[in-house]
């Protein structure tokens, strides 16, 4: 297997989060406005044959690890064939997903036969007028559909809840009993401020009080180890059958591990959620570059990204995030 690539700062590159798609079939107000946003026309979009290239050129720098976000990635067409052969690119090990789950449920058994072992479900309620709401969009049982057929087949599910004051706080109990007889890993997100919205200087659900708001009602949280880089951080409780996780995507506590890339749906290299975008890989691809030129140029990309130091990152200012939306990144 090739030897891993390592950022100046000693952080591997192991996994590359590719954004389909920027098209939704939600309109979650958190990510998008409503009249939704002006979608990239379908041949400024990476074809599904530039994206395997430039998967199989990172597989060649040491990535092992695919996640297919969006938008939402099924609305694409081919999603399914296009996850074969990413399966039979030598090196990588493991590819999942992240969806909201509207039209993932007949696909369930395909994703089995694909070999897709894991599965990170969008949810942030599981009260039908609350989805209603922040989705703006009336889709809840399907969702719901889609979780319990992942469950019955064997795919690992980890549920997203975006935490936002006034709208779902009273979810968050709900959604992490779901843990005490499922096995799956309920995780609640630092809500990250998009399209203008109101940029708090503090953020009102932080992942201390998010923990101490869990903690009231089902005693302590036990830390459980992650993956290094992983974005949450785990917790047991104890008798229940899954985990609770908890992700600082705002307070961005795990800069210090990060071993993942971005793709953007137009072929927009980021090496972090919240840089601009430092490469056009389209470009390179359309403008004729062979395999080698493809692997230097992600090579010194990655090589000095966060050159002044990840803490960099972590302060860098979340308005710069604003005027995208996150579906044209994939979160
Ligand atoms: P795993 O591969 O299962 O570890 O998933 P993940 O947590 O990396 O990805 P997922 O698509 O489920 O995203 C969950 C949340 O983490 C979303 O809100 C993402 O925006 C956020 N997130 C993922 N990667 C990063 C990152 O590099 N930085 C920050 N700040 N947030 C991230
Ligand atoms: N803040 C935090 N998480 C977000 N996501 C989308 N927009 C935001 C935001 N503004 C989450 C989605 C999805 C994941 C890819 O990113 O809920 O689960
Ligand atoms: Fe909601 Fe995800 Fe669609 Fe954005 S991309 S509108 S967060 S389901």
């Amino acid at each position: 297997p090739p030897s891993v690539l390592y950022d100046s700062h000693g952080r591997p590159l192991e996994y590359v989060r590719l954004a389909v798609t920027d098209r939704c079939n939600l309109r979650c107000f958190y990510c998008m406005p409503e009249e939704g946003i002006t979608y990239v026309p379908r041949q400024e979009l990476l074809s599904y044959e530039e994206m395997e290239r430039v998967v199989s050129v990172l597989a060649g720098l040491g990535v092992r690890k695919v996640r297919l976000t969006g938008g939402e990635p099924f609305v694409r067409r081919g999603l399914l064939p296009f996850i074969e052969r990413l399966g039979q690119i030598p090196g990588i090990h493991d590819i999942s997903l992240t969806t909201n789950g509207v039209l993932t449920a007949p696909h369930v058994p395909e994703l089995v036969r694909l070999g897709v072992r894991s599965v990170n479900l969008s949810l942030d309620t599981l009260d039908r007028a609350r989805f209603l709401r922040i989705t703006r969009r009336d889709e809840l049982p399907q969702v719901l559909d889609t979780f319990y057929a992942l469950l019955d087949a064997g795919i690992r599910v980890k549920l997203n809840a975006v935490v936002m004051d006034g709208q779902n706080i009273e979810d968050l109990v709900p959604l992490a009993e779901l843990t005490r007889e499922l096995p799956v890993s309920v995780r609640f997100i630092e809500e990250m401020p998009f399209n203008g919205g109101s940029h708090a200087a503090m953020l009102p659900w932080n992942h201390v009080r998010i923990r101490q708001h869990l903690e009231q009602h089902f005693g302590p949280l036990l830390p459980v180890p992650t993956a290094p880089g992983a974005t949450a951080t785990d917790y047991a409780v104890t008798g229940h059958a899954g985990h609770i996780g908890i992700i600082a995507a705002y307070s961005r506590t795990f800069c210090g591990t990060c071993n993942r890339i971005r793709i953007t749906a137009e072929g927009g290299l980021k090496t972090c959620l919240y840089d601009q975008g430092v490469l056009d890989v389209r470009a390179l691809l359309r403008g004729g570059a062979t395999d080698e030129e493809l692997r230097t140029a992600l090579t010194q990309a990655f090589r000095y990204r966060a050159a002044n130091g990840f803490e960099a990152e972590q302060r860098r200012p979340v308005h710069q995030l604003s005027f995208e939306s996150m579906s044209t990144i994939g979160g």
